[in-house]
């Protein structure tokens, strides 16, 4: 049976140490640390991610404003409001919420966040440093799981990492950060062929595809790490990507869902929030 990651404790560890880093800054340099989060339409998932958002922001101390705008929002007015937040003084940091309604132009309205008030790791700006291996903001999901590793001394050095899913905020980051740190690293995706031969050569097998229950037992090799990124709704019931019950048989590390890497994406964005914040 493998060690359950428990992404719950670990991200309280994080934001309890940033609470002090954050209420020693504030004191020493009279500075606030803010972050504005835009949520644009009904999507029930965006809105319990925003909620916790403001929760974190308020257990940290970071203050947080947010801005909820409804479905038929026109491209004006998103891009206004985001607009008028880049040159607000007192935002630090900005934050929309992803997935936009349909009809928005989801490029146009990002491209608006510049690099410093960018805690998503989004920017053009932040993405380059990140694939140079420059310090920067990095999406916080790819870096709450390099957390989860790093908390439980696992050293990417020299391993065969593969990644199942190539999104912006996920994948294409995630490789990104394995490469810098050192392992060998194969992106699959809804395009690859033998899919599970290759999960299987995996020694860290990071999952972010979006489909329920979708990496079985036949694809993970034993003693492998297995890091699931997914959340679906299944019956009423969050659901990862891995078919949790039969590969923690099989694994020597596995994340639940929920309560492994959800928690540390919350986390991290407190964390980049602050760095964005700080560093001006
Ligand atoms: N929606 C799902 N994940 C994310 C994220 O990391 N950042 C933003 N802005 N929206 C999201």
């Amino acid at each position: 049976m493998a060690t359950i990651i428990d992404g719950k404790a670990v991200s309280l560890a994080i934001k309890d140490q940033l609470k002090k880093d954050i209420a020693e800054y504030k004191t020493s340099t009279g500075k606030d640390i803010s972050l504005a989060v835009v949520l644009i339409g009904d999507d029930p998932a965006s809105k319990v991610y925003v909620n916790n958002k403001a929760t974190a922001c308020e257990y940290v101390g970071i203050t947080s404003y947010t801005y909820r705008l409804p479905q038929e929002t026109t491209q004006e007015q998103a891009e206004d409001l985001v607009s008028s937040l880049v040159n607000d003084e007192k935002i630090t940091g900005i934050l929309v919420q992803l997935p936009f309604p349909k009809h928005l132009d989801e490029n146009k309205i990002l491209k608006l966040i510049p690099a410093n008030k960018d805690v998503d790791g989004f920017s053009d700006e932040n993405i380059g440093k990140l694939l140079q291996g420059k310090k920067t903001v990095v999406s916080c999901t790819p870096f709450g799981v390099m957390e989860l590793l790093k908390h439980y001394n696992y050293d990417l050095t020299g391993k065969n990492a593969v990644v199942i899913g190539r999104s912006n905020i996920v994948g294409k980051p995630m490789t990104a950060l394995l490469i810098n740190a050192n392992a060998t690293v194969t992106v699959c995706h809804s395009k690859t062929k033998n899919l599970a031969e290759i999960a299987r050569t995996a020694d860290v097998l990071i999952v972010a595809i979006g489909r329920p229950k979708f990496v079985t037992e036949d694809m993970v090799k034993d003693g492998a790490v297995v890091i699931d990124v997914g959340i679906n709704r299944v019956d009423g019931k969050l659901v990862g990507d891995v078919d949790f019950d039969t590969v923690s048989k099989k694994a020597s590390m596995i994340t639940p869902v929920p309560g492994g890497v959800g928690p540390m994406t919350i986390a991290m964005l407190m964390k980049n929030t602050f760095i964005a914040g700080t560093e001006r």
